[in-house]
């Protein structure tokens, strides 16, 4: 088979390498792809946005299966248009992208369907959003509805926090056409977890639990990024959550986006507050995650290809889907200014001695002259599988010493929220 990967992160890098395992793959292509991607497949300079490009590339090269990472081309409609011109390709319709594209869609659904989320409005105009703060009380949470690269999420302490935020989205067009509704919801305490299922519109069937870490420094200080690192499983994440999870939120969005006329085909990712009163979405994706990707598909003992074709065929079952017992952990290495700006073009060094005891997946990188460089705000993931989240922290940790950039910095606390987790319950 030959395959085409849309995307250029450490997500697409982790999908490529296992893709990569499956023996029904004689070729892979990325578009665009980045430098550790083009040593196993052929990167193409198409934008994971130029959905043309994408189908006349896939139909002049007979591209037998397309794999979408990013959310962008999904609910741009990448799926139905290569449907339409009969390509098969993994992933949500426009319609069932939705779950992610809006806020406001995905809360009025869950309100629909009674799956347990924060409490909520959502607004237009300024006036009445602010009077809603009186409802939701302090503190609360504003978002944009459209997508916003995770930016546009605002945690508010007071009412005046709150009002500048509802003024950022819907008066100043901060998020552009994102911000044309916004949601206020009631600040939920607790532990995250992103959990995972692959779904063929009908049977559900459950990845492997990850914690991402999605703020700037240790101790989830300063700013949120788009994930610093991943660990995989969540010890929080009690077997008996799982089948609260399975049934209050995954079978029921499922069967809700079925009657809604959305049949939601791909990955479907919740991500979840594990509140006192139980667990409760946060949001949903309509795409393998990332970081998460970098630590649960290193667990994945099955061929994803088989699952994929299973996906789109209907035919999906949890025999297909096997995971290792081993724990994973991922450490991703940021540039100098990472997250509010890049440093760029760089020369990375010490990635082959790293990839000899952990697995190196590129984000933001390039290849120039022989060197690769930095090429953006994620720079690489550093994963490593082992025997409990304890060796794989070491594991990971060993190999990220081997790596140096000019300004690289990383947080030196991934996973270490399991070991408390696990000291708890022990
Ligand atoms: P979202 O993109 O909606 O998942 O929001 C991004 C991040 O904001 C989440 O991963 C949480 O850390 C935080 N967040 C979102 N909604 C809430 C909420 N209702 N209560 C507390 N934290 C939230
Ligand atoms: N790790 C968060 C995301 O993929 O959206």
């Amino acid at each position: 088979m030959k395959i085409l990967v849309i995307g250029s992160g450490g997500r697409e890098h982790a999908l490529v390498w296992k893709i990569a395992q499956s023996k029904k793959v004689e070729k892979i292509y990325c578009a665009p792809g980045n430098a550790g991607i083009a040593q196993i497949a052929e990167c193409i300079s198409i934008k994971a946005e130029d959905l043309a490009g994408l189908l006349s590339f896939a139909q002049q090269e007979k591209i037998d299966l397309t794999v979408v990472g990013p959310e962008v081309p999904l609910t741009l409609g990448i799926v139905d248009l290569f449907n339409e011109h009969g390509l098969k390709i993994f992933g949500p319709s426009r319609l069932a992208a939705e779950i992610e594209g809006s806020k406001a869609f995905a809360k009025d659904l869950m309100y629909k369907y009674q799956i347990p989320t924060a409490a909520y409005g959502v607004f237009t105009e300024s006036v009445s959003a602010k009077e809603f703060l009186d409802d939701i009380g302090l503190p609360c949470v504003v978002k944009a509805d459209g997508l916003a690269a995770g930016k546009g999420v605002l945690i508010c302490e007071n009412r005046s926090e709150a009002e500048k935020a509802i003024e950022e989205i819907l008066c100043d067009n901060k998020f552009g056409t994102a911000g044309n509704r916004c949601v206020i919801e009631e600040f939920l305490n607790g532990q995250e977890v992103s959990m995972l299922a692959f779904t063929d519109g009908e049977t559900i069937v459950p990845m492997v639990s990850a914690q991402d870490h999605k703020r700037i420094f240790d101790n989830d200080q300063g700013l949120n990024t788009g994930g610093m690192g991943a660990y995989s499983p969540a010890p929080i994440y009690t077997a008996n959550i799982h089948q609260q999870v399975i049934r209050e939120v995954f079978e029921k969005t499922v069967s809700a986006m079925k009657a809604e006329g959305r049949v939601f085909k791909g990955v479907l990712y919740a991500g979840l507050m594990l509140t006192d009163k139980g667990p409760k979405v946060l949001e949903f994706n309509a795409r393998f995650g990332d970081p998460e990707t970098q630590v649960v598909l290193p667990r994945l003992c099955s061929d994803l290809v088989d699952i994929m074709e299973a996906v789109i065929e209907g035919n999906l079952n949890e025999e297909l889907v096997k995971w290792r017992d081993e724990a994973a952990v991922c450490v991703v290495l940021a540039s100098g200014g990472y997250p509010e700006t890049a440093e760029k073009g760089k020369v990375i060094q010490g990635l082959e001695i790293a990839a000899q005891n952990a697995l190196v997946f590129h984000a933001g990188t390039k290849m120039d002259k022989g060197n690769i460089l930095t090429d953006g705000g994620r720079v690489v993931g550093i994963s490593a599988l082992g025997n409990d989240i304890k060796s794989a922290i070491d594991k990971a940790y060993q190999a990220v010493d081997k790596v140096y950039f000019e300004n690289m910095h990383f947080r030196k606390d991934i996973g270490q929220k399991a070991l408390t987790a696990q000291e708890l319950e022990g």
